[in-house]
């Protein structure tokens, strides 16, 4: 299968099946913008899930945070975004499209698709400067003293908030502050459905450490930011860790790798791994006042921390997992399509299926539902079509489990449970049922799945 086309068979199944829309569809759309549907949120809830997880609730030294998207609007100027935070863009005399100017070989020309900008008829204006955050007004007048912005990373809120949280936790470096949230950039280039939109969750952490420890801390996050994909089950091969050159790196970073998944439109971004040095915290300092310095009591110390950022995106881990998880089996008499989507984040974690819809079989199957619930898990019911038609609906959404009711579930209190990945089926006691899905859950790894 060509790339294109998996792209297309991915886009086409997001929409079909409940995970990504295109928003204001019924308007004719918005550039670069997705709304995300039953299985989307669920899809993201549990990216969010296992990355709060790793990065907060297992460790000792990080704590989370949830600042205000809407800031001073001095926190942009000092950060450097309001200066610095911009593509180079081109327009088109003629059909008045704008382009970024690094990455017109990707681009088409709206009017002559087949064409690039600059080779059709349309001459190309000179390279500006188009600063990617979004303005708006706040306050009751709307005038140049009432501009504020959308953030455009969530790791602002964290600097601004060193201080709070280092006299109310009573953590001192190294210690990292978390934080998940929805950042907003006026993007201009083609998105590659959800892979560039212009709001997008981040999942960013902002890890304080003494001067001189950020070589070691940086190489830490790029080992373990790494696992934490290996372990959602994301191919190895489809990885890879790339040191940015220097004429990459952002304003504030002296470097930074950036972990790539190879996309089907190529390798891209899926998180960046940052030193931002002390230059937040220092600038934070100056421009406000607030002296925003550790003093270690121990060694009567002052020093401003070092910083080691890793940063992703929650909807493009999303994109990822989709991408990754997407296969196709031919099988005797047809093609299954399946997401073998590690379990931990597969939207519905288990299908409940009357074998028919008779003889208090959907009665039974919906009681054995509501406890799997109780406990936690995220069921869907379907009574619906033969049974190997509803294993296939299940499958094309990732669903590691299929529970079927039969006749004997009525006997004996066991039911079927049926194995996304390997298609194998098992007999297991209701009583037990909780427990074993969650032991095949721990012990899922993407290997086994596939082989
Ligand atoms: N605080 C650092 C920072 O924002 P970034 O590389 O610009 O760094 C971090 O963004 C991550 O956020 C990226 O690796 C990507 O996963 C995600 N991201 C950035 N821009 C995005 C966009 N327009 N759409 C979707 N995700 C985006």
């Amino acid at each position: 299968m060509s790339e294109a086309v998996l792209m297309e068979k991915i886009v086409s199944l997001c929409k079909r099946r409940g995970f990504v829309y295109p928003a204001s569809e019924i308007y004719g759309g918005i550039g670069n913008t997705y709304d995300y549907g039953p299985l989307g949120v669920e899809l993201l809830r549990r990216v969010k899930d296992a990355w709060w997880s790793a990065m907060v609730r297992e460790r000792e030294d990080v704590v989370g945070l949830d600042s205000a998207i809407i800031q001073n609007p001095k926190t942009w100027v000092t950060s450097g975004h309001v200066g610095g935070f911009s593509d180079p863009m081109v327009d088109c005399k003629k059909c008045k499209a704008r382009f970024r100017a690094d990455k017109l070989e990707d681009a088409r020309c709206p009017e002559k698709p087949s064409k690039k900008p600059g080779q059709c008829e349309g001459e190309l204006t000179e390279p500006r400067a188009f600063n990617l955050m979004f303005e708006t007004n706040v306050g009751a007048v709307k005038d140049s003293s009432s501009i504020a912005y959308l953030r455009p990373e969530t790791a602002q809120g964290i600097f601004l908030n060193f201080k709070n949280v280092l006299e109310s936790s009573r953590l001192r470096p190294p210690f990292g502050i978390a934080q998940i949230g929805k950042s907003f950039r006026n993007e201009i280039t083609p998105g590659n459905f959800v892979f560039r939109t212009r709001e997008f969750e981040q999942a960013e952490m902002e890890f304080f450490v003494p001067p001189g420890t950020e070589h070691e801390w940086f190489d830490y996050w790029v080992k373990e930011r790494h696992r934490w994909y290996l372990d959602l089950g994301i191919r190895p091969e489809r990885l890879r860790i790339r040191a940015h050159d220097k004429d990459e790196l952002a304003h504030y970073s002296n470097f930074t790798s950036d972990i790539e998944y190879e996309y089907p439109f190529g390798w891209g971004e899926l998180e960046g791994v940052a030193s931002r040095t002390d230059f937040d915290l220092k600038r934070h300092s100056e421009a406000s006042g607030v002296d925003l310095v550790f003093f270690d009591p121990q060694t009567k110390e002052h020093f401003t921390p070092f910083v080691i950022e890793p940063a992703g995106g929650v909807n493009r881990i999303a994109l990822t997992l989709l991408i990754d998880a997407y296969d196709e089996q031919k099988l005797e008499d047809d093609v299954r399509v399946v997401l073998h989507l590690h379990p931990r984040v597969a939207p519905i974690t288990a299908g409940i299926l009357p074998l028919v819809k008779k003889e208090g079989m959907p009665e039974r199957a919906k009681e054995i539902g509501k406890a799997l619930r109780k406990a936690g898990l995220t069921t869907f019911y379907d009574e619906k079509a033969a049974i190997g038609r509803r294993y296939r609906r299940m499958d094309e959404v990732g669903t590691p489990y299929c529970i079927t009711v039969d006749g004997q579930t009525l006997e004996d209190n066991t039911v079927t449970v049926r194995l996304r990945d390997s298609m194998a089926q098992e007999r297991v006691a209701v009583a037990g049922l909780v427990a074993h899905l969650e032991a095949c859950t721990a012990a899922w790894t993407r290997d086994a799945a596939t082989a």
